[in-house]
């Protein structure tokens, strides 16, 4: 893909593995299974669920809709729907003309949705780093498992920020390496390609996690609905994670919906996406809870996932080798994910302000590495500032999470259910040759409109009574 704008996704497969490996990483393994616990089990996840089908899918398709009629990335794609900039071929709904509330944000919308992309990037690439961190410490000791000590490594990684920082910085740097290059759909390829045997993993661990004693008190925790431990928070935090999990708000599917193919059915894929990230997530978390009610209080927060799984490959004969598969494929994740969220911001910059791929590769990582000396310092020597009850890190991703990507993700939908030319929206979905595609639209647009935008609202109105 040059400067010109060509399609790059020649087969649908090849597709399916770009966007199912954005949307899959430290989502899935690392956040979902502590926001769960956080909220109580049973009835967030049954709500996360819900929410996936009635909101994040059909955002998701929203977005790529966007990006595949406008051919462009989210900025200049609102800016062309605002009137703002030249048109090949006309993409607005003339009928209505938007409220001022809605023009003004959708000014914005682009600039915010970047700023959330680049801090995310940042904190995510912090993570990234201890990822990096235990497959070392397991590769290294592979050979020597009694050397391994899952307690020990995690604190070496938490009392040492700068370490944190290092690891940090390789991370960007492979990623801006990788963009500058252009060299990204070839390696999301590779990791879609990985996908099947981190799934074998997972299950693997998860099989060994429901041998233990606590599995059946953890497959409650996990699948019976207590609705009285949700609290006002939790639709809202339910709402951010998905919307997080599946990669939407940030504008990195209109970029992708942008490269996609002529053929391509967006419902289709949409649905494809959201059912194989939530079923990743939940086998994540039947292999991570059983450790859970095990361990008690001490595990919790964004260290869960380091805590539990070192633990269980310790109990597996030949168990380093697991742990050494396991952060490997975690790793490719998270790189996978790191790159569509890199390649998002370099697109917007390159498509709205004409900035060579290179330049701003090489922007991103340098703004980046400057915002994720907090996130992780936080542990150690920043470890004293507290916002709230949270951390540094703990504080950047609720902020983001829960309030900014909801507001963002409402901008686009408005932006795609009012101004987006409704003609081309529906030939995205209707197929002579497919029964019931009509009908299909019809609700789709109506979810968009009626449904999405109070259930939006609603949760971030409960957030906000929660925060006082
Ligand atoms: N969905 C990814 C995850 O679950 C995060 C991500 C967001 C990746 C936006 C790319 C773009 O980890």
């Amino acid at each position: 893909m040059g400067d010109s704008k060509t399609t790059v996704f020649g087969t649908r497969f090849g597709f399916y593995l770009v966007a199912i490996g954005s949307a899959f990483g430290l989502g899935n393994l690392w956040r979902f299974p502590y926001v769960a616990v956080e909220n109580g089990g049973g009835a967030f996840v049954l709500l996360y669920l819900f929410l996936v089908f009635l909101i994040g899918m059909p955002l998701l398709i929203a977005e790529l809709a966007l990006g595949k009629i406008s051919r462009n990335s989210l900025i200049p794609a609102v800016g062309k729907l605002l009137g703002e900039r030249y048109q090949v071929r006309d993409i607005r709904e003339r009928v209505s003309q938007p409220p001022a509330w809605l023009r003004l944000g959708l000014r914005h919308l682009g600039g915010f949705s970047m700023a959330i992309t680049i801090i995310v990037l940042a904190y995510y690439a912090v993570i990234s780093g201890w990822v990096l961190h235990f497959l070392m410490q397991l590769l290294v000791s592979a050979f020597d498992p009694e050397r391994f000590r899952p307690d020990g490594a995690l604190k070496v990684l938490l009392d040492n920020g700068w370490l944190q920082l290092l690891l940090t910085s390789v991370h960007l740097l492979t990623v801006g390496i990788i963009v500058a290059k252009d060299l990204e759909f070839g390696l999301e390829k590779w990791v879609g390609y990985c996908m099947p045997a981190f799934v074998l993993l997972v299950i693997g661990l998860a099989v060994k996690s429901l041998n233990l004693e606590s599995a059946h008190e953890a497959l409650r925790f996990l699948f019976y609905p207590d609705f009285s431990k949700l609290t006002l928070a939790s639709a809202g935090q339910a709402l951010g994670h998905v919307l997080f999990t599946l990669s939407v708000g940030f504008g990195s599917m209109v970029t992708f919906g942008s490269y996609l193919s002529e053929k391509a059915y967006l419902p289709m894929a949409g649905f494809r996406v959201s059912t194989l990230d939530s079923l990743i997530s939940l086998w994540a978390g039947v292999m991570i809870f059983p450790l859970v009610v095990y361990g008690g209080q001490e595990f919790s927060g964004p260290q869960l996932l380091f805590q539990t799984v070192p633990h269980l490959v310790k109990q597996i004969p030949g168990g380093n080798w697991f742990g050494v598969g396991f952060f490997l494929c975690l790793y490719l994740a998270s790189l996978g994910a790191s790159i569509g969220l890199f390649e998002t911001v370099v697109a917007n910059w390159r498509e709205a302000r004409r900035m060579p791929r290179p330049k701003g590769a090489f922007l991103v990582a340098a703004v980046c590495f400057v915002l994720a000396v907090g996130p992780a310092l936080s542990t150690s020597v920043l470890s004293n500032v507290r916002i709230g009850s949270y951390g540094l890190l703990g504080f950047f991703d609720a902020a983001l999470i829960n309030w900014c990507l909801p507001i963002a993700a409402l901008l686009i939908s408005q932006a795609v259910c009012w101004m987006l030319k409704q003609d081309l929206v529906r030939a995205e979905f209707v197929d002579p040759e497919l029964p019931g595609s009509e009908r299909l639209f019809k609700h789709w647009i109506f979810v968009l409109r009626y449904v999405v935008t109070p259930v939006v609202v609603l949760a971030l109105v409960l957030q906000l009574i929660a925060l006082f």
